[in-house]
């Protein structure tokens, strides 16, 4: 029997992806998620894939004894994934208070209790947004981590240290930190996916939405970057392949299979894709037209980056498998799985 797996956020995007892979590896999970950007249904899709539905506590990480009446009700958990943060660039320049109350607290409530409860390991949900504007593309581990431009950057940035300063103190656990570049797509079952509130700020659910009729049409914010199109180029990397790293990093850390009792690598494909190119990749997979326009910038947008995931493709023997065209299929499936529910 595998130990238990605490998966915070994990209704949500990343993290219902990720819960159903652990398990389908055989880990018994728990979620704590206070549904303020996912719902209960979702927990229906990951039992329709795996057939076991994952405990459920509707908590709010930043409230230290909902954790621990958690670890009391769900003894022996081993390992935390921490996945409950809020998300949005935009938004957290509005509201700085909100993101540095979240996504801080929530990690420094899991930190005390991982010494006080004899967890093994913690895998962080980290971001590209770290290094900023790079100089060089393809960044790698060792690219120059630049002056966060929000304050979402920055508590992931501050996350960072923290676990590092903990650890490094002499705690007795580990961590793995893991810097996603530009999660998109959907379980290909279409049982999940990603779900934005309002109007979506990213470009695949806007993408999607618009392709479906819900939005007139697609702004591609600037077509005088430094790029071969002039829009900016990403790393889009498929949820799927992301969510199975995770399983990677927790079989790592509760093996001891790794001397350091902190790593940190990359989740990317290697590939940067301008928004032109994604838009055609998706039109040219599905077959479906997206009307779109050129418009100015967007604030705060980087011109341009992409990974070198060779330390995680060389370490953690994980590596992004999935084409550009089977996700943007899934992400399609999922956005008309939607419809068909009369949810979008
Ligand atoms: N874009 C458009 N039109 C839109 C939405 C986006 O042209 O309607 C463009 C953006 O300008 C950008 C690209 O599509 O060039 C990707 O934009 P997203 O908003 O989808 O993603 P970001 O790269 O801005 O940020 C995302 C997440 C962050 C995360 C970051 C890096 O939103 O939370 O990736 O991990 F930090």
């Amino acid at each position: 029997m595998k130990p238990r797996i605490l998966v915070t956020g994990g209704t949500g995007y990343i993290g219902s992806h990720t819960v159903v892979e652990l398990q389908n590896a055989g880990y018994p999970v728990v979620i704590i998620d206070n549904l303020s950007n996912s719902n209960r249904d979702v927990l229906d899709g990951i039992e329709r894939i795996t057939g076991i539905r994952p405990d459920f506590v509707e908590a709010d990480c930043t409230d230290i004894d909902a954790l621990r009446n958690l670890f009391d009700t769900y003894p022996g958990i081993k390992g935390i994934i921490n996945f409950a943060a809020s998300k949005a660039v935009g938004e957290s320049m509005q509201k700085p208070v909100l993101y540095y109350r979240n996504n801080l607290n929530t990690l420094l409530n899991l930190l005390d209790l991982m010494a006080e409860r004899d967890v093994d390991g913690i895998v962080f949900s980290s971001s590209c947004t770290v290094y900023g504007e790079p100089d060089v593309n393809p960044v790698t581990e060792q690219t120059p981590i630049k002056k966060a431009t929000s304050p979402y950057g920055n508590t992931k940035q501050i996350s960072e240290e923290i676990i590092t300063d903990v650890i490094n103190a002499g705690a007795n656990f580990k961590s793995v930190i893991l810097r996603y570049f530009n999660p998109v797509g959907a379980h290909p079952s279409a049982e999940i996916g990603e779900l934005p509130n309002g109007v979506p700020q990213n470009l695949i659910p806007y993408l999607t939405q618009t392709a479906m009729g819900i939005r007139k049409e697609l702004s591609v914010f600037g077509d005088d970057y430094n790029t071969p199109d002039g829009s900016c180029i990403r790393d889009y990397i498929d949820v799927v392949d992301l969510a199975k790293a995770h399983v990677i990093a927790i079989e790592r850390m509760l093996t001891n299979a790794s001397e350091d009792k902190i790593e940190i690598f990359n989740l990317g494909t290697g590939n940067g894709l301008s928004v032109l190119e994604l838009i055609n990749a998706f039109e040219t997979a599905t077959g479906v037209k997206v009307p779109h326009k050129i418009v100015g910038r967007r604030a705060g947008d980087i011109e341009k980056v992409w990974a070198n995931p060779s330390h995680a493709n060389n370490v953690l023997g994980w590596k992004a498998l999935t084409p550009i065209a089977d996700t943007m299929r899934s992400a399609w499936a999922w956005q008309c799985k939607l419809r068909e529910r009369g949810i979008m």
